[in-house]
Order: C-alpha cells, then structure tokens, then sequence
C-alpha cells in the first residue's frame, strides 16, 4: 500500500510509467488557511503555496506528464479584499518571472487559461512575454488558470464560435463534442485525466466545467502549501487503481 510516509523512490516504483495520466488538473486551494493557521497575513500563504507550484512543475515535468493545469486565480476571486487580489496577482507575476527561463530550459510551454484582458497591465505584459518565450517548447504544457472561470471560458468559446460561423468558417450542422472544444483555452489539448484538490473543500469552484466530464478526482484534507510531489505520486497511484468507464461497462 502506498503512503505518504514512503520515499519518493518507493512512490515512483509503485507507479505504471506507461499508463500516466496524461492531463492532470489541480485546484490549488487553502493558502488562507494555511497563513491563519500561523496568525500570519494571508498573503504569506500565497507566497508559501508559489513555492509548492515550482516543486509540483519540476516533479511533473520530469514524471512525464504532458498536460498540467493550475487553478491560480478565478473569475469570482476579484471579489477578495483589494490588498489580496494586489498582492496575489503580485506574487503570481513574480513568480512566472523568476521560473521563466528555468521553464524554458526545461522545455515547457506556457499557456494561460484565463480572461488576461482583465489583469493589471504589468501582469498581463508578463504573462504574454512568458507564453511568446515558451511558445515553441515541445515539452509539458503547463496551463495556468488566470482569471479563468469554466462557464466564462463556455462563453467565451461561443463567442467566437458565432463569429466563426458567420463567416462561414464552420457549419453550425457540423458542430459536435470534439470541434466545440477547439474554442476553449485548452485548444488541442485532451480532457484531464486527473483533478486533484487539496484544503478539503470537496468541490469544483467553476474550474474547467466542460473538460472535466469523465475525469478521476482526488481530494486531500490537507492545504495547498503541504501539498508535496510525495501527494502527486500518491494521487496517481490512486489514479491508476481506477476502473474508468466512460458510460461503458
Ligand atoms: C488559494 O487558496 C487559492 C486562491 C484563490 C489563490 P485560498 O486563498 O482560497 O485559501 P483558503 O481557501 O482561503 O484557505
Ligand atoms: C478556487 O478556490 C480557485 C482557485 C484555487 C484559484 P476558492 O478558494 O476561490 O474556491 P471556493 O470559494 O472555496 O469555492
Ligand atoms: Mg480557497
């Protein structure tokens, strides 16, 4: 049986290389918590919850995953104190900058999922510098959610669907499952094949709605600054037990 308390060389023998998951998703939730926990200013959980993205990237990345999506910031977190929203848009630019070349040289490709319109504009400067820098990269891509909502993201696809039609670049007749998600943020992409969501909290909290229709969950009680790669193994050691279906028998 795995567990946590195993080395990360007992995990990663436990593990099917062959049958990796291929797209894993993580809502990467309770850095609040986490601060509060230590009477600190939630913002310290933000920067401590950063340190455990570069460490779940890198472990991803060498494992083999080829699809990485992180929720970092929904559509619905503007409604947080201006201090936090400042001060956690800050800490994600930072971020992106000081990982920037390291992605590089590791081959990742940056991909935001997300309305950048909307960021301050030092952000969005960032983030589209970052996207162009690692555009050709062949390696993991790695799908950061900024500003991203699944039900604005459905919107924002039919949107441009409606544009697409309109000048006839596709029949509204040969609309299906498959081309509908060429209008979404995951473009090309497959459907992950794993959610992950630490802080207990059992729910979605609007992250990828139409991507995650057969998608295996695992939900951990601990807060997203104690998520170790020891707990990414773990989830898919769990993953891999599963018996996926697809409505079929
Ligand atoms: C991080 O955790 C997720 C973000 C929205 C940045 P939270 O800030 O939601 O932490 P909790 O859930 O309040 O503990
Ligand atoms: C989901 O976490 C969004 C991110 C992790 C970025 P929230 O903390 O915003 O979700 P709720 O409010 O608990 O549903
Ligand atoms: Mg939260």
């Amino acid at each position: 049986m795995a567990d946590i308390n195993q080395t990360i060389e007992q995990l990663k023998s436990q593990i099917d290389m062959i049958n990796l998951p291929k797209h894993v998703a993580i809502i990467m939730d309770g850095n609040g918590r986490w601060a509060k926990k230590r009477f600190l200013p939630r913002n310290f959980g933000h920067q401590e919850g950063m340190e455990r993205v570069i460490e779940i990237v890198g472990a991803a990345s060498n494992l083999g995953i080829k699809h990485l999506s992180l929720y970092a910031f929904s559509t619905e977190n503007w409604k947080r104190p201006l201090e936090e929203v400042q001060g956690l848009m800050k800490i994600l630019v930072q971020y992106i900058m000081r990982e920037l070349d390291k992605l590089h040289k590791n081959n990742v490709k940056v991909q935001i999922m997300g309305d950048i319109e909307k960021l301050p504009k030092y952000a969005k400067d960032e983030v589209i510098k970052t996207m162009r820098t690692t555009s050709q990269n062949t390696g993991m891509i790695l799908n950061i959610g900024l500003n991203y909502g699944g039900r604005d993201e459905i919107i924002f696809g039919i949107k441009n669907l409606l544009i697409d039609i309109e000048m006839g670049k596709i029949n509204i007749d040969d609309l299906n499952e498959t081309n509908f998600s060429n209008y979404l943020y995951t473009k090309g992409q497959p459907d992950p094949d794993l959610l992950i969501r630490p802080s207990g909290e059992l729910r979605l909290s609007n992250f990828m709605l139409y991507q995650i229709a057969y998608t295996e969950f695992c939900f951990y009680d601990i807060l997203w600054p104690d998520f170790t790669e020891k707990h990414l193994l773990l989830s898919i050691i769990d993953y891999q037990k599963r018996n996926r279906r697809f409505g079929g028998i």
